[in-house]
Order: C-alpha cells, then structure tokens, then sequence
C-alpha cells in the first residue's frame, strides 16, 4: 500500500462505466485507488448523456405512443393523450442525478478518492490534472486509462450544438422538431430517431450504406427497418451526405448526387471516435493507431510500462458494457496475475421498439469464415407470452456449429430482446450446445420460451408452429 496520500497503486483517468467499475474492482481487491473525472458527475457518457438518459426517453416515448395507438385494443379507453415534454425531460434528467450519485456513493463505500480535473499524462507514473487554472500532479505505480469516445464527426457538417448536433443535444430537444433528418441508421440513429418520432416528429434517416445497422444480423436488420417504415419513420439508403448548414430558418444537408434535404433539426449519429485529446500520450510513447485508438496487449497493457487502457479508447465494440469487462479484467490481471474477457459473449442491443439484440457470430460472418451451421428460428406470433403483450414481431434466430452444435451466435428482434439475449450470452460463455439450450425447461408462458424454441429449431424439433 502506498503511504503518500497522492501516490497511488492505480490511477484511473476516466468515471465512466470502464473506468468507475475497474475503481470499485480495484478497491475490493486492495488497492490504493483514484479516480480522475473532468466533469462534475461520475458515470461518463453512459450515465450522463448516453445509455441511461436515451433510454429513460425511449421508455416515457413508447408510453406516450402506446396510450395513442395501444391501449384501444385492450380495451382502455384513455382520453386526449398529450404530451408534457418538460415534465418527460425532467424524469430523464433525475433518473441520471439520482445514478450518478449513486457512483459517487459506491466511490465512498469503496474508499476510492475522487479527483475532479482534466487528466493528462506527465511521465512514466505522472498525471497532471488540470481543473479551473489549478494545476497539481498526481503519482502511481499504475495508470489506468478510461476517456472513452466522443461522437464522430462529418466533413462538410458543422455542429453548432442547437440546430445540427449529436446526440447529446437529441436528449434535450426542448420542443418536438417538425422534421428531424438523423445522419447514420445506426444504434444511435434508430434509438433517438425512434424517440423522436414516437412524440411526433417526421423523421428521415439517411444512411451512406445500403442497409441500417451494419454489423448486426442481415435478415434482422432488413426486418427491423420494415417494422420502422411501419412505424413512420422514413429511409433514405446509399446516401453520403457531403455538407449540413443552417440557412435562414431551416436545416439544409447536402447529400452527394442528389436534392438537399430540408430540416429543422438535424442529428448527427455516424459513430464515435476514441476521447484522447490531450492525455499527453507522447510523454510516455504511446502511439495512436490509424482510426485513433491506444494499442494495447491481451492485458490492457500499452507499449508504456504501468500504463494500460479500457473501453472505447481500444479496439472492438464501443458499448458500456464492453468496458466494464475490460476494466475488471485488468485490475484483476494487475492484483491477481489473471484476468479474461470473452468476445464472444459481449451482446449488443437496440433499444428500439421492439428491440434488436445480438450476441456471437452472424450468419455473414460464419459464411466468411467458411463455418458450417445450422440456424434455427422461432418467431414471437407462436409465442403465448409474447400474444399477451401484443408484441408479436419478430423472431429469435439461434445459430449452431454444424459439426458440435455448440452454439455460435443468438440474434432476436422482438419484445424485450436485450434481457432474453442474456441467456444466449451465458450459453456462449458455457459453450452450450443448441440442444442444453432445447433441454433446458422454460417457464411457461415466458418470452424467454421462444430461444427454447429456436435452439431445438435447430434439429427441427420445435413444438410451436
Ligand atoms: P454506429 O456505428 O452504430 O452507426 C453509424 C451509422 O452511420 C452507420 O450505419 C454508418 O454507415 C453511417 N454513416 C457513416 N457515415 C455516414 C455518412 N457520411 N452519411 C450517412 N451515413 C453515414 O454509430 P452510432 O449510432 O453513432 O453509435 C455510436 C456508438 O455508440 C456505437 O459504437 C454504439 O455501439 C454505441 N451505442 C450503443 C448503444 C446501445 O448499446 N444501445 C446506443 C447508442 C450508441
């Protein structure tokens, strides 16, 4: 343990999910840690202006929908639904307060000191953090880095942070635009997107590649953005916008080869790029990769001895989740000598109505790796739980190794896809087969009962349709 109160075993720069959950971890494993955060609340992108708030808006948007458009066919009849959209802000805005909050009371359980200031490498164990003029250093044996990413930007697309934004701002929108052009059909382009239009807005999605979601299931995505289209919300695929500005009263983005679209607001959502803005990397030798990320080894560790990153600053799927196993992990490895993330058990999910969730390897990516499998699928219109709900779209596609049955990849679209993907993850990480999945009794009648189905629909055994 160290004596200096500023001389540390582990020094993370970053409060988000990466960087407060390897803090806790690092604690209970008896280190002397600190936590460096720039903004005044802990959680980082994820709890503040990420995950959780998008996700209180997707939740209070369906319920406004559902009242206008549901309800009737179970018979409850609601008078005028209006909308109170400082009250739905408000809601969002608390449920981020009371989390954030949370951390800081985990950060005090755990006895973890919290640094409030911007973090920048000095040397080999060094930060100097940086906070209203103030500057002091800080000292550790090691460095853990954590700053996550910040949304990507386009040529040609100026933010000014009200009219044409990023997400951030999409949270806070303080009127319902008339019509929103979302750049990217991607997680963050169908979430907000979704939002948005369910409390009334036109929304137009213009997408550079020739399908929505890339990288998850084809079928599924191709299925999803019909359900979308159904919903309202309109695509525009194959479009590589090239300029967006302001003109007069309205939104104006250029797309190249064709008519400019008109807008009131515009979202820019085309991913994130690695947060690594003066951390001082060079005062330690570390190098950025091409696409700006920190080369690390299996152990998190970079080129620069006791310094070592997590999360969205390294490769692989930016998602909170991600980092927190990443970030365990490596406080594990330097506490205990081990340390593992399985990849292939990392799920994705689209909080979207219904949800799409995803987990393992896809039926392209098998193709191009020349694995022989076999899918099984069962869809929610068999499913008696799902009938209930009047949630009936969509399938749960299982995919299974053609020679052992293990199972190599779980995709669903429908009700309450992102929890049901779990059991898929923990069978990934088990290394089940599609058959201990089929053998498994399910309670009934369970949503979850559809993966039972889609696993024995593997060896073309399921019951229900
Ligand atoms: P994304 O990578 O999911 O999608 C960006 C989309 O923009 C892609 O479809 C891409 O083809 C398109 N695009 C790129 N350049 C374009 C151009 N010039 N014109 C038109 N389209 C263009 O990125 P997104 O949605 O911004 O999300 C960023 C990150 O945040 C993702 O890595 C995601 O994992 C994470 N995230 C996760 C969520 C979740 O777990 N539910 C929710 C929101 C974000």
């Amino acid at each position: 343990m160290a004596s200096d109160p500023q001389n540390y075993d582990l020094l993370i720069i970053g409060a988000g999910p990466g960087g407060y959950v390897a803090a806790i971890r690092a604690a209970q494993l008896g280190l002397n840690v600190a936590c460096l955060e720039e903004a005044s609340a802990l959680g980082g992108t994820c709890l503040r202006i990420g995950c959780i708030p998008s996700k209180a808006l997707l939740e209070s948007s369906q319920r406004y929908r559902e009242a206008r458009e549901k309800l009737a066919a179970h018979g409850v009849l609601a008078g005028e639904v209006r909308l109170d959209l400082e009250t739905m802000l408000r809601r969002k805005d608390q449920i981020v307060t009371t989390l954030t909050k949370g951390v800081d009371a985990l950060f005090k359980k755990n006895k973890i000191t919290r640094y409030l200031g911007h973090g920048k490498l000095t040397g080999p164990g060094r930060v100097g953090v940086e906070n209203q003029g103030q500057s002091h250093e800080l000292r550790a044996k090691w460095i853990l880095i954590a700053t996550g990413s910040k949304p990507a930007t386009l040529p040609g697309v100026t933010l000014d942070g009200e009219r044409i934004s990023a997400s951030t701002e999409a949270l806070s929108y303080q009127a319902v635009p008339g019509h929103l052009v979302v750049i990217g059909a991607g997680y963050i382009g169908l979430e907000l997107g979704s939002v948005w239009r369910r409390l009334g807005s036109q929304v137009t999605i213009l997408e550079f590649l020739d399908r929505i979601l890339p990288g998850m299931d084809a079928e599924i995505a191709a299925e999803a953005k019909k359900i979308f289209e159904r919903q309202g919300m309109q695509f525009r695929l194959g479009c590589k916008v090239s300029g967006a500005r302001v003109e007069k009263d309205r939104c104006l983005v250029e797309i190249e080869g064709q008519e400019p679209v008109a807008s009131d607001r515009v979202l820019v959502a085309v991913g994130r790029t690695p947060h690594t803005d003066n951390l001082g990397l060079e005062s330690v030798g570390i190098k950025l990769d091409k696409k700006g990320f920190i080369p690390v080894n299996q152990h998190f560790g970079t080129i620069a001895e006791g310094v070592y990153a997590i999360g969205d600053v390294i490769v692989g799927p930016m998602l909170a989740h991600k980092a927190e196993e990443e970030g365990v992990a490596c406080v594990e490895y330097l506490a205990t000598g081990g340390g593992h993330v399985n990849y292939d058990a990392i799920a994705g999910v689209v909080y979207t109505e219904p949800e799409i969730a995803s987990v393992g390897k896809t039926e392209e990516q098998l193709k191009e790796m020349g694995v022989g499998y076999r899918k099984g699928t069962f869809p929610f219109r068999a499913n008696a739980r799902a009938r209930t709900l009047n949630q009936m779209e969509g399938w749960v596609k299982v995919l299974a190794d053609a020679k052992t049955d293990r199972i190599l990849g779980v995709h669903i679209l429908g009700p309450h896809a992102g929890d049901l993907i779990n059991e898929a993850a923990t069978a990934i990480a088990f290394g089940a087969s599609s058959e201990d999945l089929a053998r498994t009794c399910h309670v009934h009648p369970t949503l979850g009962e559809a993966m039972r189905e889609a696993s024995m629909a593997v060896a073309g055994r399921a019951l229900n349709v």
